[in-house]
């Protein structure tokens, strides 16, 4: 994201995970709302990810206050509705007004056994009530040490988006997070973020058109923090970030948020 002509505004996500009650999410994004400035939001776009139980209460919020903060959900049903207990629906989620799904995760991926059919599903979903898409793609170690991270990536690319349209692209921001660097302390290098950002863009291009692929914002997500954000945020093709651990203290948040300011 060097090039102030770029067509893509920056945008910091914190995904929360599976934290904060909804009491602790609206004391957390009254404090983030209060330290975030017009000149901030000017620069880069804001989004949380709050726990499914929270969604209502940052809306409230977010409506009441006519906060700029944007929020979304961290995940979200392949089904339109019926008899799927403990399930959420993209038209619940629409209801809700929020402004990005997650999906792809590799937390979900791993531990609820999600495929890029499944998920492919699930985009759909989304698409079909007007909501965006925020697709997460990255390898595991063993993959990345065999030297097939770039295939596996395009691979889970292509089988999650398709049958998406050039138009149904409009919103759509992917995320890299290689799976060894989520919650490892492990940030991919510089290097290799731009290098498989770009590969993603790229793909996108080919799969879609070069404008997609110049308006798509593609994040990278893996240990990110304020320490290392601005080197990521330096390549080309880094987009913004997708933040776990370090976005669920809203003064460390505000850090990453602000990059552009450090020296
Ligand atoms: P960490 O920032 O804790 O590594 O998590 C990244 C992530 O999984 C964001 O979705």
């Amino acid at each position: 994201m060097t090039s102030p002509e770029s067509p893509r505004k920056p945008i910091m996500v914190g995904n929360w995970k599976m934290n904060m009650n909804h009491l602790e999410a609206i004391a957390y994004v009254q404090k983030l709302a209060f330290g975030v400035s017009d000149k901030d939001l000017d620069r880069t776009e804001v989004a949380v990810l709050p726990p499914f139980t929270d969604l209502r209460s940052v809306q409230t919020l977010k409506e009441a206050d006519k906060l700029k903060i944007l929020f979304g959900a961290q995940d979200v049903s392949a089904h339109k509705d019926g008899p799927y207990t403990g399930e959420i629906s993209a038209s619940m989620l629409a209801k809700l007004k929020v402004d990005m799904v997650l999906v792809g995760h590799s937390e979900r991926r791993a531990y609820h056994h999600e495929d890029d059919d499944l998920i492919n599903a699930k985009i759909g979903e989304i698409l079909k009530n007007s909501l965006r898409p925020l697709l997460a793609v990255g390898e595991t170690l063993p993959i990345r040490q065999a030297g097939d991270a770039m295939s596996h990536v395009i691979a889970q690319l292509s089988g999650c988006l398709k049958g998406v349209s050039t138009k149904q692209t409009d919103g759509l921001i992917v995320a890299y997070e290689p799976v060894w660097a989520i919650g490892t302390g492990e940030v991919a290098s510089p290097e290799d973020a731009q290098q498989m950002c770009l590969a993603i863009r790229e793909w996108l291009s080919s799969r879609f058109s070069s404008t997609v692929a110049e308006q798509t914002r593609v994040l990278y997500g893996g240990s990110v923090k304020a320490s290392n954000v601005k080197e990521l945020m330096n390549q080309p093709d880094v987009d913004g970030a997708l933040v776990g651990g370090a976005c669920l203290d809203p003064a460390e948040f505000l850090r990453i948020i602000r990059w552009p300011d450090q020296l």
